[in-house]
């Protein structure tokens, strides 16, 4: 039986990542109606990764002898500046999410739940990845700006193949 205390911090982990796939949901489409279909494609693809992300806890919890609990959301933003905007809030998001998978990994710590430890140390590593590919597109964007149309366009075409490559990825890694 997982431990009461790891159990509800996992539960609280579960919804921060049906959060995020939400949230780039949200962002995927007002890239699609903005005319970014590359950023769209991209943040479907990360959306359906996130849910990947939620659904390795559920499993998880529930393999534990625990019970994954879905919560109530709050609604994401529906309205962004700019494509850098929306990559800031990605980023943003991104820390957000590595600080929150840390203090995850201190309360099993804390707890001498060292399996849970165990399978924490994938999303640790998932972590790295996301947020450099993030701060790659972020650069890349902040080098372009935001009132250069032929450098977003250029962008938004290498987000098209950062998408494939997304969804090639996590298919397999499901
Ligand atoms: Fe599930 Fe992007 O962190």
């Amino acid at each position: 039986m997982i431990n009461k205390r790891v159990e509800a911090a996992v539960n609280e982990q579960i919804k921060r990542e049906e959060h995020s796939s939400r949230l780039y949901l949200a962002m995927a489409s007002w890239c699609e109606v903005t005319g970014f279909p590359g950023a769209a494609a991209f943040l479907y693809a990360q959306a359906e990764e996130e849910r990947m992300h939620m659904l390795k806890f559920v499993h998880y919890l529930n393999d534990r002898s625990g019970h994954a609990i879905m919560s109530a959301l709050d609604m994401p933003k529906p309205e962004y500046k700019s494509l850098k905007d929306v990559f800031e809030q990605v980023m943003k998001h991104e820390e957000y999410i590595t600080a929150s998978i840390n203090e995850l990994y201190g309360v099993s710590f804390d707890e001498k739940d060292f399996t849970t430890g165990n399978f924490l140390q994938w999303f640790i590593n998932e972590q790295i990845e996301e947020e450099s590919t993030m701060r790659g597109i972020l650069d890349k964007l902040n080098l372009a700006g935001d009132g250069q149309s032929g450098g977003l366009f250029h962008i938004d075409k290498e987000l098209t193949t950062m998408a494939s490559a997304r969804a090639t990825t996590s298919s397999t890694e499901q």
